[in-house]
């Protein structure tokens, strides 16, 4: 969380802005600039809140020749201009932006800046001040104070620092937080992500764990913290920039809910060959082959699309499957079978706890498996093997798009590990026809989003909670829903195994509590529907979305029939309008709901 950019070599101001304002997803609290003509002028601009803030702020003559600047998601002190980025020192010469928390910046300001006059509370401010402590104690330039910092500094960060005795440099530093260098003509671009300075270049090199780097306008040094020179591999990155544009639609939200049709049918052509037979590099499918349990870790809506991998991989491959909690399993790590393989969901393949779990996996030599929208990320370069959502950048902060991909490609994994250990099911398992009815299925829906609204309108929107019920594959569908709806429209709101509900959680039910029901679950839709009748008895204002083949005729939103392991991709499609729609006519701003980031790189 917290996005930096920094370039230097070019007249900075706008780049910078238009950078931040694409990493605000990365967290809206605060924002802040540093700018730097090179003639001795020097500019800084903080503020609470958006980047729109922070433009409003400044005036004409804030220009400059290096720039870095911020957008924080708090993690230590309230979001003020005080604690915004960039954090200074006491002598006013470095400038410091950071994403990432520093664990012993306690300890740090007791043991080396005591007689320091701390201006925020933030852990970022420890760093600034003790690299420049170092630079005038020991007589030593930028680089050196920043390097002899930093081995003192235990946690995470991407930081970017300016010294303004030396404003044709950025000194830059990466541990467990994303860095990507650009690099252009005539200047060097350094960000948390490469979308936000896609404008600029499209030649990229990621930065690693525990390396530093010195850049100018055409020069860049990467070295380790002890100086060790590295190995910079430059790529150039395929990304159209128009696929981060919102086009004609008021929210991203809305787009990328929009485009899950197109995501599903691309992934059956990126994935499957003519005859529907998945398509991936033997090499993984030996590797989940070789598995006697699967164990799928993520987060949030990566996590809910897990628990629907289990139930795909336990069916077409036969192979039992555990789903757990990343930010779980790091620090409590589960019984292990024989041959276990891990596999990571990710849209980001950012997730701070998600890395957690894989470096303990790399330590005990388990094999692993990345499926992640960012096929450069850490999660999926540090994994055995990774594979790409093929989902194109998400960019609202809830996500949508890379839900669907994620079980999609569950699907095609577990039909293809199904097929090579010799699943039955797997054979019958026709998914190019299942994926096409998805797509068109979920095609429908959007072309219902106005009858969908009406019920959000009528139902969720003078509401203070709310519940999704299901059975079967609807359950995990229901943690979904909820998720979603309760993030952007702060409808408090519960996902619930339907049977469940009698068992304590009922007595929440009264007149008018919206209850959402799932039925697209054959073998329950019976019980589901006495689950309605239970709740319907207590007051509540039910709507029912149902498969045709299960449907009744007062049902509020019918599905057209698709298998029911894939369900999961049509259904949450209604979820998601609901979600969309109760945060949109709240007046909520959709893409970024509060208190939120959409890469969350601290623990
Ligand atoms: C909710 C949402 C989050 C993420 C979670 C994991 O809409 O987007 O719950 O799913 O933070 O993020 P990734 O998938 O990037 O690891």
């Amino acid at each position: 969380m917290c996005g930096i950019v920094g370039i230097v070599g070019k007249s900075a101001r706008e780049i910078v802005l238009n950078g931040l304002s694409k990493l605000e997803y990365r967290g809206y609290d605060s924002a802040g600039i540093y700018l730097n003509d090179q003639k001795g002028n020097e500019y800084i601009t903080k503020t609470v809140g958006r980047i729109q803030n922070l433009k409003d702020q400044m005036t004409s003559d804030e220009q400059g020749l290096v720039g870095i600047g911020h957008t924080r998601w708090a993690t230590h002190g309230k979001p003020t201009e005080n604690n915004a980025h960039p954090q200074y020192d006491e002598t006013d010469r470095f400038y410091l932006v950071h994403n990432g928390v520093i664990e012993n910046y306690q300890e740090i300001k007791s043991n080396y800046l005591s007689d320091v006059n701390f201006v925020s509370d933030t852990d970022t401010e420890v760093i600034v001040q003790l690299i420049s402590k170092i630079a005038r104690t020991e007589n030593v330039d930028a680089f050196t104070a920043l390097k002899k910092a930093l081995a003192k500094v235990k946690g995470s960060y991407a930081l970017l620092l300016v010294d303004n005795t030396k404003p044709d440099h950025i000194y830059v530093a990466k541990n467990k937080s994303p860095l990507m260098l650009g690099i252009g003509a005539g200047f060097n671009i350094i960000a948390s992500d490469a979308l936000s300075v896609l404008d600029q270049t499209k030649t990229f090199a990621d930065l690693q764990d525990g390396q530093v780097g010195d850049i100018t306008n055409d020069s860049y040094v990467i070295e380790s913290l002890a100086g060790e020179p590295a190995v910079v591999q430059p790529y150039t990155l395929k990304i159209d920039p128009n696929a981060t544009s919102k086009g004609t639609y008021e929210f991203y939200m809305l787009k990328e809910i929009c485009e899950q049709p197109g995501v599903l049918r691309h992934l059956e052509q990126f994935y499957l060959d003519q005859n529907g037979e998945p398509q991936i590099k033997a090499k993984i499918i030996d590797m989940l082959a070789a598995a006697d349990r699967l164990y799928i870790f993520a987060a949030g809506t990566s996590y809910h699309a897990g628990l629907v991998g289990k139930v795909l991989f336990e069916k077409f491959a036969g192979v039992p499957t555990e789903v757990g909690f990343a930010s779980e399993a790091g620090y409590h790590f589960p019984m292990m079978s024989k041959h276990p393989l891990f596999i990571f969901l990710s849209q980001s393949g950012e997730t701070a706890d998600s890395r957690v779990v894989l470096q303990e996996a790399i330590k005990r030599n388990i094999p692993s498996l990345t499926l992640t929208n960012v096929p450069n990320s850490t999660l999926a370069r540090e994994a055995t093997a990774s594979l790409s959502l093929e989902a194109g950048p998400e960019i609202a902060v809830a996500s949508t798009k890379a839900y669907t991909a994620q079980i999609a490609l569950e699907a095609i994994l577990a039909k293809a590990l199904g097929e090579k250990i010799g699943n039955e099911n797997a054979r019958a398992f026709d998914l190019k026809t299942a994926f096409a009815l998805a797509a068109e299925g979920a095609e429908q829906v959007i072309s219902s989003k106005e009858k969908i609204e009406q019920l959000a309108q009528k139902f969720l929107l003078p509401s203070r909670n709310a519940f999704y019920i299901g059975r079967g594959i609807d359950y995990p569908l229901a943690l979904e829903a909820a998720l979603k709806l309760k993030e952007v429209s702060y409808i408090q709101t519960e996902g619930f195994a339907a049977a469940e509900l009698k068992h304590g959680t009922i007595s929440l039910i009264e007149k008018g509590t919206p209850v959402i029901a799932l039925i697209n679950d054959p073998l329950t839709a019976d019980l589901m529907r006495g689950n309605i009748q239970e709740v319907i008895a207590r007051g509540a204002s039910v709507i029912t979305i149902a498969s045709k083949k299960l449907a009744v005729d007062d049902d509020d939103i019918v599905l057209p029939e698709i298998n029911y392991y894939l369900t999961p991709l049509v259904s949450v499609v209604v979820a998601q309008l609901f979600a969309y729609y109760a945060s949109k006519d709240k007046g909520l701003d959709v893409d970024k709901p509060r208190n939120l980031a959409k890469s969350v790189t601290v623990e």
